[in-house]
């Protein structure tokens, strides 16, 4: 089908970026599918959306809309078989942030030793896989995701030796580690676009996206980066301008190029033929631009808040390369995929996770992550009711052929608890809550360092305390806008991604046990009562709990396999079950901080673990009980 301004509403819902896109824009805008789905708004036509809107949108806005739909025209294919068991959809995946982890030689900064020093415990919690967030070498820009050079270790996390022995250590007890891959862009450093800004005529020059000013002094076009600014770094002595969708040292590769592709495809063989088991492969799919890098449209930038998006969240040439790296790179070795896509929605994760079309194996899609109508800065605390509403979507309509992840937390993004009420009465029953949500519904789920203690946000009490480019930028947009320091530093404090990098929580001794130096991001205050060694001791602790819920998921493939049935309840309840040969689970969850009416059917099972200790009539605030039947 190809869309225009005389496409419907109900037409264009059936291509899987018109589904996704409309989707997306109508939770920014706080409302939901509904809307779109009624037969009148249906079959209203695309022409009709600038009357409609009351000027919102235009004309081009619409004609940006139908080209979208026309980019990729492939649709999910139906199917009918059983999901095909894999490893990695049986495994429990830990994130690690390395620099936060663990210091082992008192430079306060963590490393590949300190990670090796505590496999013990990451085996006794029950993970399977290890995730590191990069650890190649870097000058450390955005952390390690503005890589210099992919084969080589970054020097404050040690050496390629100290890497192999961390490998054995992992696969010595069984677990797997996966890498961060970061080939959306490299460091400015990196001798690729070392050479291209040397050398117009080295053939590293097409690796990047270099183009002339638009009139001979503008950026070649309106695309905003992700951490404040123009997306355009000017190269004066040579008259051109090369893009960075993030910090000014991270420069986008150009994919269309296949001598790009191929030494990528070397690079990630490289690291395959060490023995390692995957990849997290970041902001994978932003890596096909649209032809000729057009403006973006200025409506959806201010809904997005980032200009240019709409020409690169789900490029026209994205699923083609996926193909390409795929049968290059992994179809050749046991290995999993998880791939990082802002934006995606569950049509295009179909398209990108179906096992038939051999691309990734998983994708994170993030629209949990914010109520509708919020993003990551606002003020506000998070509902879980919402939470429900998105993750049955998934659980009911992502299909048999692709497979789930299933996440909270990750270095990009505040502690989950906090957002959800910061109370901390109720620290322990929703970190719990959390966990019984993530291990008992269909998709490999992924654990941030510290999760499993119930780690909470920071309370940072200036910009001198916060260590993150994208914080650090944004606090000085803010400024130049007029916001005062406080203000501008409350904000700050709702979104930073650095709630998520204070050092992990070992002990109560200084610095949390991390480090015997200095550290490089002061510690959470919370750490005297929050710590991994107190919480090992503790039968009721949060990290007694996840491990419970992670062996209980080890040793139940319903809770993995099983098929996924909600029970019809009010919004504030979640109840539902999971059931595979004979063997079946129900789920009761209270996502309120009001006690709740229970179901009276729940009394029948059996209790196996809850966040509180025995149940009584009414389910209480953040009540969340898993029962056999
Ligand atoms: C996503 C990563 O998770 C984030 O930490 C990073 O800043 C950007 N991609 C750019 O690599
Ligand atoms: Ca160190």
């Amino acid at each position: 089908m190809v869309y225009s301004r005389e496409s419907r509403i109900k037409d264009v819902l059936k291509s899987p970026v018109g589904h996704d896109v409309i989707a997306k824009l109508l939770m920014q805008a706080g409302k939901s599918m509904a809307l779109v789905e009624n037969p009148i708004v249906g079959n209203i036509k695309l022409k009709s959306l600038p009357k409609l809107s009351r000027g919102l949108v235009d004309d081009s806005f619409v004609d940006l809309l139908a080209s979208l739909f026309n980019s990729v025209p492939d649709t999910p294919q139906p199917y009918d078989g059983p999901i095909q068991r894999a490893w990695w959809k049986e495994a429990v995946v830990y994130q690690i942030y390395p620099r936060s982890f663990q210091d082992s030689n008192g430079d306060g900064i963590g490393d590949l030793n300190g990670i090796t020093q505590r496999l013990d415990y990451l085996k006794e919690l029950g993970v399977d896989v290890l995730w590191l967030s990069p650890i190649y070498d870097s000058p450390n820009d955005d952390n390690g995701y503005d890589i210099r050079d992919y084969k080589a270790i970054m020097k404050e996390f040690g050496t390629m030796e100290d890497f192999n022995r961390l490998l054995d250590g992992v696969h010595a007890r069984g677990m797997k580690l996966i890498m961060d891959l970061v080939i959306n862009h490299t460091s400015d450093e990196h001798a690729w676009f070392k050479e291209a800004l040397q050398n117009p005529d080295s053939p590293c020059r097409d690796y990047y996206l270099f183009r002339p000013a638009k009139d001979g002094k503008t950026p070649p076009n309106n695309w905003t980066s992700f951490f404040s600014g123009s997306a355009w770094n000017h190269y004066p002595e040579q008259s051109f301008w090369a893009l960075h969708l993030f910090s000014k040292k991270q420069m986008d590769l150009n994919w269309d190029n296949p001598a790009l592709r191929s030494s990528v495809y070397e690079m990630i063989n490289w690291w395959l033929q060490k023995g390692i088991d995957g990849f997290r492969l970041d902001v994978i799919n932003y890596i096909s631009k649209a032809e000729g890098l057009p403006d973006g449209n200025e409506t959806v930038g201010k809904l997005m808040g980032f200009t240019g998006v709409e020409h690169y969240f789900y490029g026209p040439n994205l699923h083609r390369c996926l193909q390409e790296m795929h049968e290059n790179t992994f179809s050749r070795y046991d290995v999993m995929t998880v791939g990082e896509t802002p934006g995606v929605g569950i049509e295009m994760a179909k398209l990108l996770t179906d096992e038939r079309r051999k691309e990734l194996d998983m994708v994170f899609s993030f629209d949990h992550l914010e109520n509708p109508g919020k993003a990551r800065f606002d003020l506000y605390r998070y509902d879980l009711r919402c939470l429900k509403e998105i993750l049955c979507d998934w659980q009911q309509h992502y299909g048999n052929a692709s497979w789930n992840s299933l996440f909270f937390e990750n270095h990009d993004n505040p502690r989950m608890v906090s957002k959800i009420n910061p109370d901390p009465a109720f620290r322990e029953v929703i970190a719990k809550l959390l966990a019984v949500i993530q291990f008992t519904l269909k998709g490999t789920p992924f654990v941030f360092q510290g999760q499993e203690l119930g780690m909470v946000n920071a309370s940072f009490s200036s910009i001198d305390e916060l260590r993150d480019i994208e914080s650090i930028n944004l606090y000085h947009e803010l400024l130049q806008k007029g916001k005062s320091e406080a203000e501008a530093l409350t904000i700050i404090n709702g979104g930073s991604r650095d709630h998520a990098r204070t050092p992990m929580q070992w002990s109560g001794e200084p610095n949390a046990g991390f480090t015997a130096g200095e550290p490089w991001i002061r510690p959470n205050a919370s750490y005297p009562a929050i710590n991994a060694e107190s919480e090992q001791q503790d039968a009721q602790s949060v990290f007694a709990f996840y491990k419970q819920v992670i062996a209980l998921r080890h040793q139940n493939p319903a809770l993995v396999y099983g098929e996924f049935a909600l029970e019809p309840t009010p919004r504030e309840l979640f109840c539902y079950r999971r059931v595979l040969d004979g063997a079946e689970f129900y789920i009761e969850i209270n996502l309120t901080e009001q006690p709740q009416k229970r179901k009276a059917k729940a009394s029948a099972y059996t209790p196996v673990l809850s966040n509180y200790t025995k149940p009584l009539e009414m389910l209480r605030p953040y009540e969340a009980t898993i029962y056999r039947i």
